[in-house]
């Protein structure tokens, strides 16, 4: 039965190849565009990277190396932007909950490398 199973998957019809030039095989722009959109993700992949960088972020601050902080915090603005490009529903809350808000006071607080603001701001 598994055996079966892996051999339908090795060989099942499918758009994509098992090779590296899988978008380049993929046939037809349209497809093409899909495949690029799919493998992108919505809001829920920025997350991911948002996440990685905050904690990123976090260790900078513990260290004192608010270059590499404010580089993270930056990041975290512009992936949360790339989200939003791909899903615009989520502009208003992002705007309100972050970009609007915590990014410019922590901003600040980073440009002014006031420990005190900075973990004001964290809290
Ligand atoms: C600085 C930290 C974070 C901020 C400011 C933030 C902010 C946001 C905002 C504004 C939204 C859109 C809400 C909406 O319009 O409904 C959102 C969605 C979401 N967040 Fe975060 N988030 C953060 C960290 C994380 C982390 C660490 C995770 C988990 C890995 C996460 C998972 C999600 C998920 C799954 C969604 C829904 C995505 C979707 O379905 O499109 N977030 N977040």
């Amino acid at each position: 039965m598994m055996i079966l199973l892996s051999l339908h998957c090795l060989f099942a019809e499918n758009d994509y190849s098992t090779k590296s030039d899988w978008l380049l095989e993929t046939k037809g722009d349209e497809q093409k565009f899909k495949a690029i959109q799919r493998q992108l993700r919505g809001f829920d992949l920025a997350m991911v990277e948002v996440g990685y960088r905050f904690n990123t972020f976090y260790f900078a601050l513990k260290d004192k190396n608010y270059k590499l902080a404010h580089y993270q915090w930056d990041k975290i603005r512009k992936s949360m932007e790339n989200g939003i490009e791909r899903r615009p529903k989520r502009k208003d809350n992002s705007k309100r909950m972050f970009l609007d808000t915590q990014y410019r006071s922590m901003s600040e607080a980073l440009d002014q490398k006031s420990e005190k603001s900075i973990w004001q701001e964290y809290e």
